[in-house]
């Protein structure tokens, strides 16, 4: 398996990396790319753990040979937040990012499963559908919104409350990836919260960007705990890819547009990428209207995502 990390050099590519690095599969090749001077030396760095994956870093003219070969390509490139922005004030800067980026890959490893990282994740994976699309490589199996981070927040925010072991808790969180558009399924849980617990917790998973980036007050947004999300929807894709066909993530994927074009489901990976897209199953009252709450804003996000792309 290769790996490629586009925006390898910044915080979620450095701590996405370690952890791929550390945990990919024995013989896999891990490709750096950033336009950051430092890459080289990341991938230096990175050489001296003692394990079988090959890395090698490539500066801002060797993209292509980063990507080909590639079975899988993920993008954390592109600006993070300060606070008083929401994710949507993103989309001047990164969008461009995302497009030239994906541009590439459609040019050199069409047939890689693409993970987006950069926000707005509901718009840059519309503009990277769109792409692929111009290019005459779009496969709606091969394209993830990754949205991991916030299940391992739900995950965590659920474990505390009720005083058990994250590990031994599981949390569907379907949507998109920001403000209300993440619409964690609490009732889903097999735990009983009361209605102020269900209000404050999911309030609190759809927050919990904000909430590190004030934390780290102008110093960017979470970077260790996406690094720790992006690897676990990485290794899950990379297991699926080498054929256990029973790995389930909950990712931003296209769907038949029953909610939106593009929405955060249960998906069966596989060899091909997404094998199943999976129901989610019953809503409570509460989730129900959260949802067609937040339906139309989910849209507007996708198609200025579609409209950028002429
Ligand atoms: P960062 O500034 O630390 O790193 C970004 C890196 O991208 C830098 O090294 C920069 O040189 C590189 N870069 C910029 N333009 C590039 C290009 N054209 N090609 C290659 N590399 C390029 O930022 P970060 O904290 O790592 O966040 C990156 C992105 O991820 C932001 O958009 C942020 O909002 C997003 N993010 C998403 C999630 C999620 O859940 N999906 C979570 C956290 C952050
Ligand atoms: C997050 O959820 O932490 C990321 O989308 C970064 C951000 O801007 O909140």
């Amino acid at each position: 398996m290769k790996v490629a990390v586009l925006g390898a050099a910044g915080g979620i590519g450095q701590a996405l990396s370690l952890l791929l690095k550390t945990q990919l599969p024995v013989g896999s090749e891990l490709a750096l790319y950033d336009v950051a001077p430092v890459v080289p030396g990341v991938a230096v760095d990175l050489s001296h753990i003692p394990t079988s994956v090959k890395v090698t870093g490539y500066g801002k003219d060797d993209l292509s040979t980063a990507l080909v070969g590639s079975d899988v390509v993920l993008i954390p490139a592109g600006v993070p937040r300060k606070p008083g922005m929401d994710r949507s004030d993103l989309f001047n800067i990164n969008a461009g990012i995302v497009a030239s980026l994906v541009e590439a890959i459609a040019d050199n490893c069409p047939n890689a499963c693409i993970g987006i990282i950069t926000n707005p994740v509901n718009t840059t994976v519309a503009i990277a559908k769109k792409v692929l699309e111009k290019k005459g490589v779009y496969n709606k199996n091969k394209l993830f919104g990754v949205t991991t981070l916030d299940v391992i927040r739900a995950e965590t925010f659920v474990a505390e409350i009720h005083g058990k072991n994250p590990s031994e808790v599981t949390v569907p969180v379907i949507g998109g990836h920001s403000g209300t558009t993440i619409l964690p399924l609490l009732s889903q849980t097999g735990l009983s919260f009361t209605d102020e617990q269900i209000e404050q917790l999911t309030k609190r998973i759809q927050n919990a960007g904000t909430e590190v980036v004030e934390a780290k007050a102008g110093g960017g947004s979470a970077t260790l705990s996406m690094g720790q999300a992006a690897a676990r929807f990485c290794l899950s894709l990379v297991k699926a890819l080498q054929g256990d066909n029973s790995v389930v993530e909950y990712t931003y994927v296209e769907t038949d547009g029953a909610d939106a074009l593009f929405f955060a489901h249960p998906v069966r990976l596989g060899t091909n990428g997404v094998e199943e897209i999976l129901s989610y199953g019953e809503l409570s009252d509460y989730e129900a209207s959260a949802k067609a709450a937040m339906l139309d804003g989910l849209k507007a996000d996708i198609q200025l995502g579609l409209d950028f792309v002429k």
